[in-house]
């Protein structure tokens, strides 16, 4: 039933193409537009959005938090994104105009549940993005957009993530269309690279032997950092999680730019500090700045571990060791530069001798508050 993997965990990374494409799938027509007539809220209530509110928990939050910046870019709809637990307990601000997506893996995680109840009592819409069919948490939404990753197992969620994200950008280029934002060539553009997606995950996958590695060289550590810019400061928190619970070590993702206000203090001889690097591309500001962070960490002893474009040579000099990842558009790239963290975790937790599908203290679905 594994699949011939040791765990439900390598299984679930390794059908990470496929999952991908299977949550693209039937979605995008020949023409390059968005097809989801799953998400049966009218038109003319999408377009009077005025503000969307993405509520979630651990790494379906991180998801919420990378699908901020795409929903902000491409349709200039300001977005939030909630911890669920912390969303009901402050009276958050909603009305009709307000559109909450609600992003749960499972569809019964009680904190996730509890926010849209309170978000449908104000009178906003609810969409979930769920990848359990018939769960409590699109039973109770307006509408529900499905992730086909197809049954996750192991405690830990990764094809679950990846799938979240894709369901994350399909709703952010939806709503661009139906509210047709001048981005759209730029959509059309995105929907093409997208569905490109699902190969180069799988090229990801098929350089892991080094991060294996890698991995097993750091088990008697005690603590990794992770920082990211822009959309991979939540794949550095995503990283940090995964290694928190499958391998029980400390772990910590930062915001690259937060460095220099604390969390440098922490760099000290030997420390592993994994960095993810965005495309020199595009926001080349961006990429300068997380270089310069590199050099940084660096000269204080850090051991560098630098996940980066394919052709990014700028980031050479200064990378203990280096992942590459293939060229994406920058929005896109945690769909590939969050898989390396994800076997990094793995190994490292196997190395450990922990127990990878089923992680101590830890349920795949947490229906308690
Ligand atoms: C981390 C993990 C948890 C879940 C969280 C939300 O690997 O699995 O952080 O992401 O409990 O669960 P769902 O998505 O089912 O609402």
């Amino acid at each position: 039933e594994k699949g011939g993997h040791d765990y439900f965990m390598l299984k679930e990374i390794a059908e990470q193409p496929k999952a991908v494409a299977d949550t693209l799938l039937g979605r995008i027509d020949g023409a390059g537009s968005l097809r989801l007539d799953e998400v049966r809220i009218p038109v003319g209530v999408l377009r009077q959005v005025d503000k969307v509110v993405i509520v979630a928990c651990g790494t379906a939050f991180h998801a919420g938090l990378i699908a901020k910046y795409a929903i902000e870019h491409w349709t200039r709809i300001p977005c939030e994104v909630e911890l669920a637990s912390e969303f009901r307990y402050r009276d958050p601000i909603l009305d009709q105009q307000t559109l909450v997506i609600a992003v749960s893996q499972s569809g019964e995680t009680m904190d996730t549940l509890m926010a849209l109840r309170h978000a449908r009592e104000q009178g906003s819409k609810v969409l979930a993005i769920c990848n359990t069919n018939g769960s409590t948490i699109p039973r109770e939404s307006d509408a529900v957009l499905y992730t086909h990753a197809g049954p996750e197992v192991a405690v830990a969620s990764t094809k679950a993530f990846l799938t979240q994200l894709v369901a994350c950008y399909l709703v952010a280029l939806y709503l661009g269309q139906v509210r047709g934002t001048k981005f759209a060539d730029e959509i059309r553009d995105v929907v093409r690279d997208l569905s490109r997606m699902p190969g180069a995950v799988e090229r990801v996958l098929g350089t892991m032997g080094p991060v294996r590695e890698l991995a097993r060289s750091l088990a008697g550590k005690g603590t990794v950092l992770f920082l990211g810019r822009h959309v991979g400061y939540p794949v550095a928190l995503e990283g940090a999680l995964k290694l928190k619970e499958l391998a029980y070590m400390h772990a910590e993702g930062f915001a690259a730019g937060e460095l220099k206000h604390g969390p440098i203090a922490l760099i000290e001889e030997d420390l592993p500090v994994v960095v993810v690097v965005p495309s020199p591309r595009g926001r080349s500001v961006l990429h300068d700045k997380i270089v310069s962070n590199i050099q940084e960490i660096r000269a204080r002893g850090a051991r560098t571990i630098v996940i980066a474009e394919e052709g990014d040579e700028a980031v050479v000099p200064y990378a203990d060791h280096l992942v590459r990842v293939p060229v994406t558009p920058t929005l896109l790239q945690p769909l590939v530069a969050t898989v390396p963290l994800q076997v990094f975790a793995c190994e490292l937790a196997t190395a450990r001798g922990n127990e990878v599908d089923q992680p101590r203290n830890l349920a795949k679905s947490v229906t308690v508050e």
